[in-house]
């Protein structure tokens, strides 16, 4: 069974450990190879541990725990960082989801679709009235997000260990999309 809660600092290394698996195999051929393999688990263990010992930043963070396994999945969230020009104008306050990775073995069975409604949640409970997130231009992965109702919304160049990569964004308005709510099982997150 595999719940959907918020993350506690327990799970630094279990985020950091699955956050360093799904780059690796979902980013081989769009990111380098050499700052792939660099990934660390401990190094992005400590990085979680820094987020989740402060409180506000750790309210934005979920973990789809199974219950043999433990962590398969995370997601984050929190205020806007780089507010794509697309947007129509009319949001009041704009919240971001900034990272959603579900383990390979775990792909495809609804996780996903769960960690991002309990993201959404908490935006809405923070105030937020748009929900947008930036992914890679290339990451075949966007047609999950545009299954779920998201709208592209803008584009912006960033920079991987040197290697300059089109990045894209999609934005949610009504963060209570009947589309999300559809497939949900109760998991109190
Ligand atoms: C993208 C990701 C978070 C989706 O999570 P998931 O648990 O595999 O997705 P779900 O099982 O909840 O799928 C929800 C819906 O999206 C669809 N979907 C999932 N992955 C898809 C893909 N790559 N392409 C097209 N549709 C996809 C599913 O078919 C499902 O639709 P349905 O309910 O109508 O059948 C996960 O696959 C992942 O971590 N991928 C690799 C890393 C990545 O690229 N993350 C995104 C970074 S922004």
């Amino acid at each position: 069974m595999i719940r959907i809660r918020r993350a506690q600092l327990a799970d630094s290394s279990a985020i950091g450990r699955v956050q360093v698996e799904t780059w690796q195999s979902a980013y081989a051929g769009l990111l380098p190879d050499d700052m792939l393999a660099g990934m660390s688990d401990v190094r992005h263990a400590a990085m979680w541990m820094q987020t989740l010992s402060h409180k506000t930043e750790s309210r934005g963070v979920f973990v789809a725990d199974d219950s043999d396994m433990g962590v398969v999945g995370f997601g984050s969230c929190g205020p806007v960082r780089d507010t794509p020009e697309g947007l129509d104008g009319t949001e009041v306050r704009v919240g971001e989801v900034y990272l959603l990775y579900v383990e390979p073995d775990f792909q495809n069975q609804g996780i996903g679709r769960r960690l991002l409604d309990a993201l959404f949640r908490q935006l809405r409970a923070d105030g937020f009235d748009t929900a947008v997130l930036w992914m890679l231009a290339d990451n075949p992965t966007r047609f999950f997000y545009e299954g779920l109702g998201g709208r592209r919304v803008g584009e912006r160049e960033d920079t991987f260990a040197g290697t300059d990569v089109d990045e894209v964004a999609y934005a949610w308005r009504d963060l209570e999309a009947p589309l999300m709510r559809r497939k949900l099982a109760p998991d109190g997150a």
